[in-house]
């Protein structure tokens, strides 16, 4: 049995590096177009073998761990952020664990109680952050404009942590942790992924930033132990300071500490990024961001023309703002390459649609297999206008958002509305992944970000001007650009 076909390239080693890294998206299609769903490209000397589609996507998303593995691919990237035994640093039963315990901190009980810390958190950023100065003087008539980038990571982190994290690290944020993140953060680049050890000031800053922020964790993870009557928050750490081992063993500190981390760090440009496309298109878009405002005074007006506060069960009845959520994750996921290492060989089904469908291909053992659902997001054969950002699609037959949501959300029933099969492992929208390494972030990340949507909308009307920024492919998640949004003060 025959290899995939290898994607042509001039250099050796460097491989199709330089497209891959430039625009993965336009070099898949590229060679879609010339090879089919199946090939093999040359990255920094490794062999890469993409499969494309829903069926490629099931391969990778849906492959047996035994034979697929994630550790050896992610695991020099995020050891030296996340730290020793969690994640990618353990055997993978080991991670299906560590997940378990984390879902236990994310429960619509929980869930039911951050919506309101964060309103409050965009609420005092918005009232506090010097880029929404025109916003604080209270004028109603006067534009500002705030970055993108910067303000939708900020928003994320601090709302991350006032829910997630804990009080502890919330307050920590002004001082000495954000510059202890912002050196890990610069860690989390393709650089460090392909090359994990270089003597470069970056991989020292990294590496003491993580020293530093574990022992950080461990030191609040003491001082609860001792003061446990003083200390019963409802957040992630206390929750895993309860959890036990199959082998009934409790989590030691380093690892509780570690867990941490990883949550941080897979949350935060993840959210962030989404943030920033979806509320980008918003402002682009007069007639949604006039629907998504309309939504809120139908929803929680009150009698003198202002809005009251929401909660969690409230949010999930939008079904504008859950169309605006789901159409951004579509056509901007954050994660374009989802990749495992092949342990053993493997062949490739056939219905993965090569031009030759007769020929079965093996993946030999050694090579990193891709999986990119956003291809299969903006296949122009499974959506129409797959390139336009239009939440509209997801409205029901007659033009009315629609209510599918609401399973989707619970992660029980999917139904797209069109007939996609969206359950498991083959489907063409998977902004989340699926399988055994699928995020447990989902519903968090749902609502962290409908929830800050909904505390912007409300308070302001945005206005995007001039050439809608592009992809930026150079840094881990698919984020804009650097550019700048219009803003002005809603009257209440
Ligand atoms: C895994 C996407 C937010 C924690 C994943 C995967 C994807 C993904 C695609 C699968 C990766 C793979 O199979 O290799 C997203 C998106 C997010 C988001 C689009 C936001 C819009 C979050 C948040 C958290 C989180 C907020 C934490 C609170 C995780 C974890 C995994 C994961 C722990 C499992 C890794 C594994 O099992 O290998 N996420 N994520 N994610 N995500 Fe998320």
């Amino acid at each position: 049995k025959s290899q995939p076909p290898l994607v042509w390239h001039w250099i050796p080693f460097l491989g199709s590096a330089p497209a891959y890294g430039r625009d993965p998206i336009a070099f898949f299609r590229e060679c879609r177009e010339k090879y089919g769903n199946v090939f093999t490209f040359i990255l920094l000397g490794r062999r890469v073998t993409v499969t494309l589609g829903p069926q490629g996507n099931d391969f990778v998303l849906g492959g047996k761990h035994t034979q697929l593995a994630a550790e050896p691919v992610y695991g020099p990237l995020t050891t030296p952020i996340f730290g020793k035994d969690v994640v990618y640093d353990c055997p993978n039963e080991k991670l299906m664990e560590q997940k378990k315990f984390v879902k236990v901190s994310l429960t619509i009980d929980k869930f039911r109680a951050y919506v309101g810390m964060i309103d409050d958190e965009v609420k005092d950023y918005l009232n506090t952050d010097a880029s929404f100065k025109v916003y604080q003087m209270d004028d109603i008539n006067e534009w500002g404009t705030f970055p993108v980038l910067k303000s939708f990571a900020e928003m994320t982190i601090l709302t991350a942590s006032r829910t997630l994290q804990g009080r502890e690290i919330r307050e920590s944020l002004t001082k000495d942790y954000a510059q202890v993140y912002s050196d890990l953060d610069h860690g989390f680049t393709p650089l460090h992924w392909m090359i994990p050890g270089l003597p470069l000031p970056s991989y020292r800053r990294r590496d003491a930033a993580h020293t530093k922020m574990s022992s950080f964790y461990q030191s609040i993870l003491r001082k609860r132990r001792e003061n446990p009557t003083e200390n019963q928050e409802d957040d992630v750490m206390n929750s895993l300071m309860k959890q036990r081992y199959r082998d009934g063993k409790q989590l030691p500190d380093h690892e509780i500490a570690h867990i941490l981390i990883a949550l941080l760090m897979a949350g935060q440009h993840t959210s962030s990024s989404s943030l920033a496309w979806a509320v980008l298109h918003v402002a682009a878009r007069a007639d949604i961001q006039e629907a998504l405002y309309k939504e809120q005074v139908q929803h929680f007006g009150t009698p003198d023309g202002g809005l009251r506060d929401f909660g969690y069960d409230e949010i999930r009845d939008l079904n504008i703002l859950d169309a605006v959520v789901r159409e951004t994750l579509r056509l901007h996921p954050p994660i374009h390459s989802i990749m495992r290492k092949a342990n053993v060989d493997i062949p490739v089904p056939v219905t993965l649609g090569t031009p030759s469908e007769d020929s079965v291909f093996v993946v030999p053992k050694g090579d990193i297999v891709l999986a990119s659902p956003l291809i299969s997001q903006v296949d122009p054969g499974v959506w129409d206008n797959s390139e336009s950002w239009e939440p509209t699609r997801w409205y029901d037959e007659k033009g009315v958002a629609a209510k599918a949501n609401k399973e989707y959300n619970e992660g029980e029933k999917v139904d797209f509305g069109f007939g996609l099969v969206s359950k498991g492992t083959v489907s063409p929208y998977l902004p989340f992944g699926a399988g055994r390494h699928r995020c447990i972030g989902e519903q968090f990340a749902y609502l962290q970000i409908s929830t800050v949507i909904s505390s912007l909308v409300r308070r302001m009307e945005f206005r995007y001007e001039g050439t809608f920024p592009a992809p930026d492919y150079s840094s881990m998640m698919v984020q804009p650009v650097p550019c700048q949004i219009h803003y002005r003060r809603r009257k209440f």
